[in-house]
């Protein structure tokens, strides 16, 4: 039975909640395995509308198992609130498990990460100010707090005690800014372990058990290539590797345990935070885009902020396929260009008198570059209600097979729509 890592192939934002409930039904286990509560992943469903930022999104269908697994950065005060959002819903989270190996976003991180974007003035990340990237870096100090610790009071205290020594240190003479109370800071977070103590375990013999039996297991991508730590547009990007190879290691499984990689592509680009955006576009196009005043506008889901917009970057979604080893594509918000009439696809770049097709690797060098692009047709007609490939318009389905052709791997689900219904499956992906 396959297991299929499920990844943004851009700048996030993709649609990977949506297509992950699809899936999901084909799953026993899905496995959120990295980032944190900077991701925003939307489902619409029979239940509902939900935005989920921790929880897997396989959390909607009782019979399957959910687990946050270790290479995720939680805030449990977030996570507590998600699952009670949830429950309050009618959403069960009885088989939501959370890895004990897992790191705590701690409230020193949250304000260092706001600390540190103030400090970095016009060169700042654009963050989501969840405490990400002060997470991860103390996780890579081997100065983090596991979920785990939160279970055992002497080991919180103790690494608590020393870290926040440190912390303070910085906090206070650094930034000029209050300490953190070690004491309050200490039963605030035993609490949250109290709380979520029913899902904390150690993960590992659950996803080995499921890969041992050949169940189905689906693992969902957070954030996107593009804003991986190694292969990103460094330093816009986050502190996890989102990819495929992040998938392995978040979830604890090996690379030749993965049978499929399904990469998730938005049928234009977008991007929220700062960093350079060779498609990017203003103007009426651009309009069309953003969606505005639909539910699926293009906001952030977790900070709100408009998104920025642009045509599709082959040359970046090609780099994205050899990063993450893409063999199924899935391309979603075809719909939002139902009303472009003629829709562009940047193919390669031009950096003065050199063509590229590949994206160079700093910033500064990727800031220059102009986009060379071909023009199709639109097709001027909704195709929201459409389910089945050789029903969309003549013009989409060119436009959906030149993406795949440029891209380099094969076609498995056009979405149309947020709602779960709609989506075509082109190909078998699971
Ligand atoms: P994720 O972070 O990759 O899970 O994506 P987000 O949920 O942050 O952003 C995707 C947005 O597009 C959400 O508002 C979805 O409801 C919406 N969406 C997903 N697929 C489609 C689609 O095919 N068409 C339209 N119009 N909206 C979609
Ligand atoms: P999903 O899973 C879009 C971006 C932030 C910022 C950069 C660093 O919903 O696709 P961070 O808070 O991670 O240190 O911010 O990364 N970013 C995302 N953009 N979707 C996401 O997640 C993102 N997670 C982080 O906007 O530019
Ligand atoms: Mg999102």
């Amino acid at each position: 039975m396959p297991v299929v890592a499920l990844i943004g192939a851009q700048w996030g934002d993709e649609g990977k909640g949506h297509l992950v409930d699809l899936l999901a039904n084909k799953a026993r286990l899905v496995i959120r395995y990295g980032g944190g509560n900077n991701a925003g992943h939307t489902v619409v469903n029979h239940l509902g509308t939900f935005k989920l930022h921790l929880v897997p999104s396989g959390i909607f269908d009782p019979g399957i198992v959910n687990v946050i697994a270790s290479g995720v950065v939680i805030d449990p005060e977030a996570l507590i609130k998600e699952i009670a959002g949830l429950e309050a819903s009618g959403v069960s989270t009885a088989k939501l498990f959370v890895s004990e190996r897992a790191h705590v976003v701690m409230p020193y991180h949250m304000l260092l990460d706001q600390l540190q974007e103030d400090a970095r003035g016009i060169g700042k990340i654009g963050t989501t100010g969840r405490g990400i990237g002060p997470a991860y870096a103390d996780k890579m100090s081997r100065t983090g707090i596991r979920i785990g610790d939160l279970l055992h009071e002497e080991t919180l205290l103790n690494r608590l005690t020393a870290v926040l020594e440190e912390k303070n240190r910085v906090l206070t003479r650094l930034y000029n800014v209050k300490p953190i109370s070690l004491h309050d800071t200490y039963l605030r977070y035993l609490e949250f372990g109290r709380q979520l103590a029913e899902h904390i375990t150690d993960v590992h013999p659950i996803i080995h058990r499921a890969l041992e039996k050949d169940l189905p297991v689906l693992l969902e991508g957070a954030q996107g290539t593009l804003l991986d730590i190694d292969h990103g547009t460094y330093p816009y990007v986050t502190s996890s590797p989102p990819g495929a190879a992040g998938a392995c290691q978040g979830a604890g499984i090996g690379p030749t345990q993965l049978d499929s990689v399904i990469g998730v592509f938005k049928a234009y680009t977008t991007r929220v935070g700062e960093g350079p955006f060779p498609t990017e576009i203003d103007g009426p196009d651009a309009d069309i885009l953003r969606q505005i005043g639909t539910p699926w506008a293009e906001v952030g889901v977790t900070t709100g902020r408009l998104r920025r917009v642009g045509w599709f970057d082959a040359v970046l979604a090609r780099y994205a396929t050899q990063i993450n080893g893409i063999d199924t594509v899935a391309i979603t918000k075809l719909d939002v260009l139902d009303t472009a009439p003629t829709i562009k696809i940047c193919t390669g770049y031009q950096l003065h008198e050199t063509q590229l097709d590949y994206p160079p690797a700093t910033v500064a060098v990727l800031g220059q570059v102009e986009p060379i692009y071909e023009e199709m047709p639109g097709w001027m007609t909704p195709t929201t209600h459409v389910r089945h490939f050789h029903d969309l318009p003549d013009a989409a389905q060119a436009y959906v097979s030149r993406l795949c052709q440029l891209i380099g791997a094969r076609l498995g689900i056009v979405s149309v729509g947020p709602d779960r219904e709609q989506t075509i499956i082109a190909a078998e992906v699971f």
